[in-house]
């Protein structure tokens, strides 16, 4: 019934990361193709649901909107846009908040892990974050949402909203999306403790490889990343009780498109004093191009903001007419 669209989408929260990369913009690139719809958001309206300064923000959409077409979405081949540029989202999200109980809010690791512990403090939008993020993913219908793993369970929240929905209303209109999360690197660790995962909000630089860092920056934080004492095992079932081992050769099987057994196969037996500076130069020759290419196209603001522009434009033709029908479905 539904045809197959894919949809995801980055935070402009600052400091877009290898894992961001690996997880997400490389897989998002792997999925274009002229056969499927593609629609990739940078969200902003999520990044306000912790504190960022507006200079910043409006600097950081645009530098991930960047990082989009430098890692290669092409904005005429997907459809490239700002959420907040689609008031279809919130006014969805809306409804949702509403089909959506306040326990399946609580229940959520994120909001658990963000609030902390003084949740009275955190903001409203905090906890409602899944409810619009199930209505970025279903007010186009997508039926496939490339993520990393650690947002597994704000798309199980998805399709309980979709099924609560049609449900409730006594119709199919939304779909029961398929989270995507495959590859070598569904969840890249930090560098410097492999028990936590990469983030943008790691006080420690030293814990993730910045796309905007240079080849120096990044041979030397592969240089200075944890690791333990033993030679790299030949199979994966070696590196089971070594999380920064293999954090390493997962990011190295990401970047060199293969799995991880396959690295193993042929670095197996290797030192990590060999094997960093393997994994060094191949981070550096698959990052540096995308990292001058941002930079070239942060010198064309202009450019950036009419992509979005018209990216939003496309956006809202889709959004909009499913939007019309669940005011419908609901009675408005
Ligand atoms: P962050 O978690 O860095 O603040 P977002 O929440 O904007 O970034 O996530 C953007 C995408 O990047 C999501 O699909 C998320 O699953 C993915 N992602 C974030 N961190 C990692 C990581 N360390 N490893 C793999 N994927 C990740
Ligand atoms: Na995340």
């Amino acid at each position: 019934k539904f045809t197959p669209r894919v949809f995801s989408g980055i935070q402009p929260s600052g400091n877009l990361h290898l894992g961001n990369y690996l997880g997400a913009l490389k897989r998002f690139v792997d999925m274009q193709g002229p056969e499927k719809e593609t629609v990739y958001c940078m969200v902003d309206l999520h990044a306000i649901t912790v504190w960022q300064e507006p200079k910043e923000l409006a600097h950081s959409t645009r530098e991930l909107c960047a990082g989009f077409i430098a890692a290669g979405i092409d904005p005429e081949q997907s459809i490239l846009f700002n959420q907040s540029q689609v008031p279809e989202h919130t006014q969805l999200a809306w409804i949702f908040n509403c089909v959506a109980r306040m326990g399946w809010m609580q229940r959520m690791t994120q909001w658990k892990d963000k609030a902390g512990k003084n949740q009275q403090n955190a903001s409203l939008g905090l906890l409602a974050y899944p409810s619009l993020m199930a209505a970025d993913i279903l007010v186009y219908h997508a039926t496939h949402v490339p993520v990393g793993d650690d947002q597994k369970q704000h798309l199980e929240l998805t399709r309980d909203i979709a099924i609560k929905f049609n449900n409730d209303f006594g119709v199919d209109f939304f779909p029961i999306t398929e989270p995507v999360i495959e590859g070598a690197a569904t969840r890249v660790m930090s560098l410097r403790d492999g028990s936590k995962k990469m983030s943008k909000s790691d006080p420690s630089d030293m814990s993730r490889i910045n796309m905007t860092d240079d080849a120096d920056t990044i041979a030397k934080k592969i240089r200075k990343a944890k690791t333990d004492p033993d030679a790299l095992p030949s199979e994966v079932d070696g590196l089971s009780e070594r999380p920064e081992a293999r954090n390493l050769v997962n990011i190295y099987a990401a970047l060199s498109n293969q799995t991880t057994d396959e690295v193993l196969a042929e670095v197996g037996g290797k030192q990590f004093g060999e094997f960093k500076p393997m994994l060094a130069d191949l981070a550096v020759a698959k990052l540096s191009p995308i990292s001058t290419e941002m930079a070239r196209l942060m010198g064309e603001e202009a450019e950036i903001d009419r992509i979005l522009a018209k990216g939003a434009d496309k956006a809202r033709a889709i959004a909009a007419p499913i939007l019309r029908q669940t005011y419908e479905i609901v009675g408005m």
